[in-house]
Order: structure tokens, then sequence, then C-alpha cells
């Protein structure tokens, strides 16, 4: 039988295992941030070379602002810098970014850079690469719940169905994932894409984030393509 060879229109991953890639080269949590950018920079490349149409990377939970102050702060330095930094290769890929989140609670300068790098890169249509900053799926179905309450709220009859909620939520536009992996060995959601992920295939890996490059993102590409989904169907 002939393998199938089935391209994604939609990736998520859960890019976990930072920390203790780091560990085990008896470094600082923070090395394992760092070296994670590497990986989001050969994912993003290869997802261009591959076809997919739009990239969705975890890379802050709202339940992350929990951590302690100085990987948070280290954090979101690395995060405005890689944003600075990666604007040439947008261009070269024609890659739109998106920055999908609670967003209101980042700093001035960050939300700044997200704001120029968005608005740069706003005409590409080859891939879109969304980066979830201090996202969490609950508090998205619950600021759609509340953008759609008040677009009705004058209304004696209300009408709701999945699809017209998905138009409140962040997501609005883009199609739901086909394949959301996570990387780090845990298997499980972290309160990420709650209600986007409904019927995604979820494929889990033991291979910490930095590590994850174009073979492992090919391994996970290969899985999904002996997947059968049925959406309910027979
Ligand atoms: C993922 O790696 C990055 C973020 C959640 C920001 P971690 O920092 O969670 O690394 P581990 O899971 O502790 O190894
Ligand atoms: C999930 O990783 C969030 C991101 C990758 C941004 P965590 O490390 O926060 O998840 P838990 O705490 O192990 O569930
Ligand atoms: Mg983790």
């Amino acid at each position: 039988m002939a393998e199938k060879n089935i391209i994604p229109e939609h990736v998520a991953m859960i890019m976990d295992g930072n920390g203790r890639w780091a560990k085990k080269q008896g470094k600082e949590r923070v090395f394992g941030h760092n070296e994670g950018i590497e990986s989001v920079r050969a994912c993003t490349e290869y997802a261009v070379e591959k076809g997919i149409k739009y990239l969705s990377l975890f890379a802050f939970s709202e339940e992350n602002w929990n951590r302690p102050k100085e990987e948070v702060d280290v954090l979101m330095e690395y995060m405005l810098k890689a944003i600075a930094n990666e604007t040439p290769l947008f261009k070269k890929n024609e890659i739109k970014f998106i920055v999908i989140g609670n967003i209101c609670r980042l700093s001035e300068s960050l939300k700044n850079e997200i704001d120029t790098c968005m608005k740069n890169t706003q005409n590409n249509k080859r891939l879109t690469l969304i980066i979830y900053l201090s996202y969490s799926g609950k508090w998205d179905i619950i600021q759609a719940a509340y953008k759609f309450f008040q677009d009705n709220k004058s209304k004696n009859e209300i009408n709701l169905t999945p699809e017209i909620f998905e138009r409140y939520l962040s997501t609005a536009g883009i199609p739901d994932p086909d394949l959301l992996i996570r990387t780090g060995g845990e298997q499980r959601i972290s309160n990420f894409m709650l209600w986007q992920t409904a019927y995604t295939d979820y494929y889990f890996t033991d291979i910490l984030w930095p590590d994850f490059r174009k073979i492992e993102f090919q391994q996970a590409l290969d899985a999904f393509s002996q997947r059968d989904r049925r959406f309910g169907k027979v």
C-alpha cells in the first residue's frame, strides 16, 4: 500500500520542556528558553517548506504568570528580541505574524513590537504564524462569551450556534488545528485551545522542545499522515 502523505493545513504546538533541557546540561532554565527560539525558527521554516498554512505556537500561558518573576522577565525579554530579530525572516518567507492572548498584561514595549510586526506582515499569505502569549483556552471562551453578550444584550431572542460563537473567539477566521504536537513528555492540554481542538489529532513526544527540529517535526507529520480522521462518521 502506498504511504499516505497528507499535509495538515493547521499545526498547533505546545512547546514544552525548555527548563528540563537546560537542567540536563547543568544550566539555568532560561538557557533552555533561549535554545527553544532556535526550534521555533526551524519549525517555522519547515512549515513554510511543507506548505502548512497555519502554525500555532503556545509560548506563554496565563498560568505561566505564576512562575518566578525573574524567569517571566527573561522570557518576555527573549520574546521581544525574537520578534524584532525574526522580522526579516517573516518578509523573506512571506509569513503573516499574529499574536493571540490576554495581551493587556504585557509590557508596553512588547505590545509595541508585536503591533509593528503584525502591521508589517499583515499582507503576507504563505504561512500564518500565530504566537499564543498570555493565552488560555478558558480565557478565550470567556472573552468570546462576554463579547457575544455585549452584541446581543438588547435582543429579546438569542440564537447561538457553534458557528456564531466561533466568530467571537480570538481565533476567528482561522481554521481549527488538524494536528496538535506537544513536546516534553506530558500528555495534557494545559489550558491551550480548548474549543478549537475538539477534533484535532494529538501527537505527544518525549523530545524536549529545544531538541525538536525539522526531523522531529517530519516524524510528527508522518504519524499524522497515517491517522484516519472520521469526525464522528463511519
Ligand atoms: C516551555 O518549557 C516554555 C514555557 C512554558 C514558557 P518549560 O519552561 O515549561 O520547561 P519545563 O517543562 O519546565 O521543562
Ligand atoms: C504549557 O507548558 C504552556 C506552554 C508551553 C506555553 P507548561 O509547562 O506551563 O505546562 P504544565 O504546567 O506542565 O501543564
Ligand atoms: Mg513545562
